[in-house]
Order: C-alpha cells, then sequence, then structure tokens
C-alpha cells in the first residue's frame, strides 16, 4: 500500500472499531442490539467474530474523526463522511448495523451497512469504491474462509453477509459471499488460487436461482474449479433455513446435499417449460445440449444425455 492507502485503512480500523465498540458497549445501541439479538437471533460472541457495528444517530463520527484531527479531505476519501450542497457534513452510514468489509489480509478496505427499518431507504449501503475498496475483487469473510478452507479444500459461496454468519454459526466457516453483485472473474479467481472446490449455495428464490445459473456460467473459464450446488429448499436463503431447522440441518445441507452443475441445468431449465409440450420439450433439449458444450465432461454429460432420454 501507498501512504494515502495506508491512511484509508487506517481510518476504516479505527471506524470498525467504534462501531463495535458503539454496538456492545454504550447505551446508544439499544435500537440496532434489539435487532441483532431478537429479530436477527445473533449472540454478543458472534458479533464480537464479525466486528459487527452500529453508528447510532445521535452520535457523529464526523465529529469524533474532527476529534481526533482527521484531515476533512481524508474523512471524504473514505465514503464515511459526505457533503451536503450547503457544504456541511453527515455521516453515510448513520441509523446502520455495520459490517466491516476486508481484503484477504484482514484489512478494513470498506463496509456495508444495514438499515434497521428498511422501509424507505435501501436495505444495504456499500462504501464507494476507493483505492482500496474495490467490490469487485472482495469477496465478504474470505480473510477467514482461506483459512477453513485449507482444511475443507472448499468454498462454500453465499448471497449474503448474514448467510456467511449463519453458515459460521453452522459450524462452517469456508463461507464467502460477494457484495450483493454478480460474481466476477477477479474474484473466481481468489476462490480457485485458494481451494480446488466451490460450493454455491444461493438464496432458493427464483431470484438466487437465476443468479446461480449466471455464476456456473462465469466459472467456465476456469475449468481446473470444481463446481458444485445447494439449493436451500423452499425458497429460503440460508440464513432463514438455520432460524427454520436449526445448525445442524443447515450444516447437514451444506456438506451432504449438493448436486452437479449438470443436474442443477437439468432441473433450472425446466422453469417456466411444460415438457409434455413439444415446442418446450425442444426448446428444453436444445438448452441443455448447449450447456453441456460449454461444459465440456465425457462422463458426466453421457450420464446427464442418459437422465433427458429417461425423463
Ligand atoms: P437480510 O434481509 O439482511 O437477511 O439480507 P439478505 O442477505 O438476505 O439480502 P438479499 O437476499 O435481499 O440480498 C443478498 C445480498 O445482496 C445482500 O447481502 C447484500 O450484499 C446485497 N443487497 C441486498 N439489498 C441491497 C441493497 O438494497 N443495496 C445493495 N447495494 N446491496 C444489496
Ligand atoms: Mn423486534
Ligand atoms: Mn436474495
Ligand atoms: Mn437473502
Ligand atoms: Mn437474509
Amino acid at each position: 500500500f501507498n501512504e494515502q492507502e495506508q491512511h484509508l485503512i487506517d481510518l476504516n480500523k479505527q471506524a470498525a472499531e467504534i462501531f463495535n465498540h458503539l454496538l456492545l458497549n454504550t447505551d446508544l445501541s439499544g435500537q440496532a442490539l434489539h435487532y441483532l439479538e431478537k429479530d436477527r437471533h445473533l449472540d454478543r460472541q458472534t458479533m464480537i467474530d464479525f466486528q459487527l457495528g452500529y453508528l447510532p444517530s445521535d452520535w457523529s463520527l464526523h465529529q469524533f474523526f474532527d476529534e481526533k484531527k482527521i484531515p476533512i479531505e481524508e474523512q471524504l476519501t473514505s465514503g464515511l463522511i459526505s457533503q451536503y450542497d450547503d457544504g456541511s457534513f453527515h455521516d453515510v452510514f448513520a441509523n446502520r448495523v455495520m459490517f466491516p468489509l476486508k481484503d484477504s489480509y484482514g484489512n478494513v478496505v470498506g463496509f456495508s451497512g444495514r438499515t434497521l427499518d428498511s422501509t424507505n431507504s435501501a436495505k444495504y449501503i456499500n462504501s464507494k469504491e476507493t483505492a482500496v475498496f474495490k467490490k469487485s475483487r472482495l469477496l465478504y469473510h474470505f480473510d477467514q474462509a482461506k483459512q477453513a478452507a485449507k482444511l475443507s479444500q472448499r468454498f462454500l459461496l453465499l448471497e449474503g453477509y448474514l448467510d456467511v454468519i449463519a453458515a459460521h454459526k453452522a459450524g462452517v466457516d469456508y463461507g464467502i459471499a460477494s457484495m450483493g453483485t454478480s460474481l466476477t472473474k477477479e474474484q473466481l479467481q481468489l476462490i480457485s488460487r485458494n481451494s480446488p472446490k466451490l460450493t454455491i449455495a444461493y438464496d432458493g428464490d427464483s431470484a438466487g436461482q437465476n443468479a446461480t445459473w449466471r455464476a456456473i456460467s462465469e466459472t467456465r473459464q476456469f475449468p481446473h474449479l470444481q463446481v458444485d450446488i445447494v439449493t436451500i429448499p423452499a425458497g429460503k436463503d440460508p440464513d432463514e433455513y438455520l432460524q427454520e431447522k436449526g445448525p445442524e440441518a443447515l450444516k447437514q445441507i451444506f456438506e451432504q446435499d449438493s448436486s452437479s452443475i449438470n443436474d442443477f441445468a437439468l432441473e433450472y431449465l425446466k422453469h417456466n417449460r411444460n415438457l409434455s409440450n413439444t415446442a418446450d420439450l425442444s426448446a428444453y433439449t436444445t438448452d441443455l445440449l448447449t450447456f453441456l458444450s460449454e461444459h465440456p465432461d465425457p462422463i458426466a454429460n453421457d450420464l446427464t444425455l442418459k437422465k433427458l432420454s429417461d425423463q
């Protein structure tokens, strides 16, 4: 890192520590603690493990930075502070639960903040891109998951931060998430350099299944990465599944209920098609054959063709 980048990282580190302190050790966080403990069922140890935080609306990060003699240019560059048209400054993440985003080495490079009410504003907002925060190159929890993946020989790719935390609660620490964006080549590079296998377990709803289809397509450029798919039942996301069925059940589907990308394609391409209709069946077959040609694997594809002709 150059000097300016190091300053940014130091500032983010200070911010992550103060957000975590405000959440856990002050009486300014009542609403946020209630939300995390009662609504999201997180305990304090988990909040510590993930360095979760809170930026109360009746507390000013800008003022805190001023008192610490942080130059205003630096405050603005970090994306944590912004300026109104009238020239006054404000905290971008006011009244949000804060998720520190770390690079592969554990440096805090940015934040995602979740609203507590979700009525009028975006559910999550991210830090703007900076010299050290490039969304397309970052995977949430990668610094920790990298260690766990040495043992498990796999990463588990999830959609959301709370899904990564749910996996952790289920004893699966090799979970990672992209920042609500589609999976990028840079992220796949990070994954494939650190593990031979990737399990994709996006949300079970149709948005998650569509995103899975696109992610599988992205992995074509990484033929040595072995990819399989977990579909969370009943349209749930992993965190919702954990709340409903408990940690053992979640661990079980992550570790034992994956299917091959070909089996995923066999099912996925059926959506909105009636296979007893000749035109639909023909389109289905064409799409499947295209998929197989794009994912050349003679043994697996033979088996899939057999399943195709049997159904
Ligand atoms: P919870 O409601 O907190 O459980 O969130 P979730 O992770 O289940 O959210 P969802 O499945 O809707 O979206 C998955 C991921 O997309 C989130 O974890 C975020 O990274 C991202 N995301 C969701 N909503 C927004 C948004 O309004 N803005 C941005 N920038 N990202 C979002
Ligand atoms: Mn409540
Ligand atoms: Mn989703
Ligand atoms: Mn979700
Ligand atoms: Mn969720």
